[in-house]
């Protein structure tokens, strides 16, 4: 049944399009599309009373690595955050669609983690796992209890990189093998361990030995990639590429598959690979769905070459993707290493890593200790995370709002041809901007800045990824509403019209290249 929040979201949506005639080639002006009001917000955060905008962009220049990334030219100073909202020094609010990058699950300053936390910040701060604290034992009961099968030893971290850090030592060290598989197009973190598996040259650096023992393979990309059909994917929106399949028999993940057969033929001792690690949707990558079935058929093959299948949930887990806790679910296997991190804590430094009892044990070769993973606030946090998302059915709010933004966004690709693709499944969503639709030739960096910057203006903060940089990533708090969507949607739209009217045609050759930041 429809619910009254929806009706009324379709309601506006139908206002819109009546009032405009937005398509593709030349766009109107905006001038008769209705103003959507900003979703009214009953918090009121205290005024700001810190530094100066120009002291902190001093104390930036002068005291903070330089290359420490911000968004925007005018770069945001925020001080306060009320679920999917974020506010700036100056009193303006934004509707936050990038959850400080897939990291707010649900909601900025959530007032029952806020609660857990205080409660456990005026027992106990830490005492390392030398001591046994009850939360961390119940939290790792709730979270094992998550899993499927056999996957109920966790380990505790405190940031993604180092759970795939960790998940690289155990394969290795269970299996003992060396090598490890990952696509290209991957981002697994930034130490110097896991850089190796990410495979964006933008985020390398030119060190020895990155490289040791990983090789990346052909990234199974049913948008840009040489394969790709209008089945391929497991989201409510397809590419716009054809294709003949039978929906049970993927030509283009068959294609692909067979690719990575090529790697095992040619690239490894035979049976004595350590480890294939996926995200189940590339995030940094620019949200890339793979073609269905085919991270199941590659999680055979490398356990059939002695290997253990990893699955990355840094982004896809907890529920965001919609349909399923875990993105690997969707894909029907279970993996046999689970790293997880940003959602998992609401914007507190938790991580994770869950396998078996069995890969775990790996880890007693010698000794290992990881100071805080784990403590006490982290496990009081981790706990009302879990609670909030059961309680809110945020995982089916996520699935039913996400759905609708992406049919909606579908919409606009059909009326503007600066969109290429759009993609993803419930709040992980990507839109591919670019200069030509038949070449798929990303968006020159300068107008995707501009359309990133002036939606900022317009109070809807949002992320951009891929290799250029070119895809608009949506990944806001779970809690987002129809009414967010109607918003960000009015405020993409103006700013998509008033992109393809002073878009001149020799736009359309620059391909000036352009960074993806998360
Ligand atoms: C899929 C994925 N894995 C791992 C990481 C690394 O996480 P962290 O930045 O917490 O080290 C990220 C960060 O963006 C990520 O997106």
């Amino acid at each position: 049944m429809m619910s009254k929040r929806l009706l009324a979201a379709q309601t506006t949506r139908k206002l819109i399009r009546t009032s405009s005639t937005l398509h593709s080639k030349a766009a109107p002006a905006v001038m008769s599309q209705p103003q959507i009001e900003m979703p009214e917000c009953e918090h009121r955060p205290a005024a700001y009373n810190g530094p100066s905008y120009e002291q902190i962009l001093e104390t930036r220049k002068n005291h903070l690595t330089p290359n420490l990334v911000a968004h925007f030219k005018k770069p945001l100073v925020i001080h306060a955050g009320h679920m999917q909202w974020l506010y700036d020094h100056e009193g303006r609010r934004y509707l936050d669609m990038f959850g400080g990058i897939v990291t707010v699950s649900v909601g900025h300053c959530h007032p029952k983690v806020n609660q857990a936390l205080s409660e456990q910040i005026s027992k106990l701060w830490h005492t390392t796992n030398i001591y046994m604290h009850p939360k961390i034992h119940e939290y790792a009961e709730r979270l094992a209890a998550k899993f499927p099968g056999n996957l109920k030893a966790v380990c505790f971290v405190n940031s993604g990189s180092e759970a795939n850090d960790l998940a690289m030592l155990m394969a290795r060290l269970h299996t003992g093998n060396q090598d490890i598989l990952t696509f290209r197009n991957a981002y697994h973190g930034m130490s110097p361990y896991t850089m190796g598996l990410t495979a964006h040259s933008t985020w390398r650096y030119p060190l020895p030995g990155v490289n040791n023992g990983i090789l990346h393979v052909m990234n199974p990309d049913p948008y840009q990639g040489i394969w790709g059909g209008s089945a391929c994917r497991d989201s409510p929106v397809q590419t716009t590429r054809s294709c003949s399949c039978a929906p049970d028999n993927c030509q283009a993940g068959t294609n692909y598959y067979n690719e990575l057969e090529q790697t095992f033929k040619y690239s490894l001792p035979r049976g004595k690979v350590a480890a294939m690690f996926a995200e189940s949707i590339q995030g940094v990558g620019g949200t890339v769905q793979f073609p269905k079935g085919y991270l199941k058929r590659a999680a055979a093959l490398v356990r059939a070459n002695g290997g253990l299948f990893v699955a990355d949930e840094v982004q896809t887990g907890f529920g965001r993707t919609g349909d399923h806790f875990w993105g690997f679910e969707a894909h029907d296997y279970t993996p046999d290493i689970v790293t997880m991190a940003k959602g998992i804590g609401n914007g507190f430094p938790l991580a994770a890593v869950v396998t078996t009892p069995e890969i775990a044990a790996s880890l007693g070769m010698a000794l290992h200790f990881n100071t805080y993973g784990g403590n006490p606030m982290a496990s009081a946090v981790g706990m009302a995370v879990l609670d909030v998302i059961e309680e809110e059915q945020l995982q089916l709010n996520s699935l039913e709002v996400g759905n609708y933004f992406l049919k909606c966004l579908e919409e606009l690709q059909q009326r503007f041809e600066l969109i290429g693709d759009v993609r993803g499944k419930g709040l992980m969503i990507g839109v591919e901007l670019v200069n030509d639709r038949e070449t798929r030739a990303p968006l020159a960096a300068p107008h995707v800045l501009d359309i990133w910057e002036t939606c900022k203006d317009m109070g809807v903060l949002f992320g951009r990824g891929g290799l250029n940089g070119n895809v608009l990533s949506f990944r806001p708090p779970l809690c987002l509403s129809y009414e967010d969507v109607e918003f960000a949607l009015h405020i993409l739209e103006t700013v998509f019209v008033e992109h393809m009217n002073k878009r001149p045609r020799s736009w359309r050759t620059i391909t000036t290249r352009n960074r993806g930041t998360h």
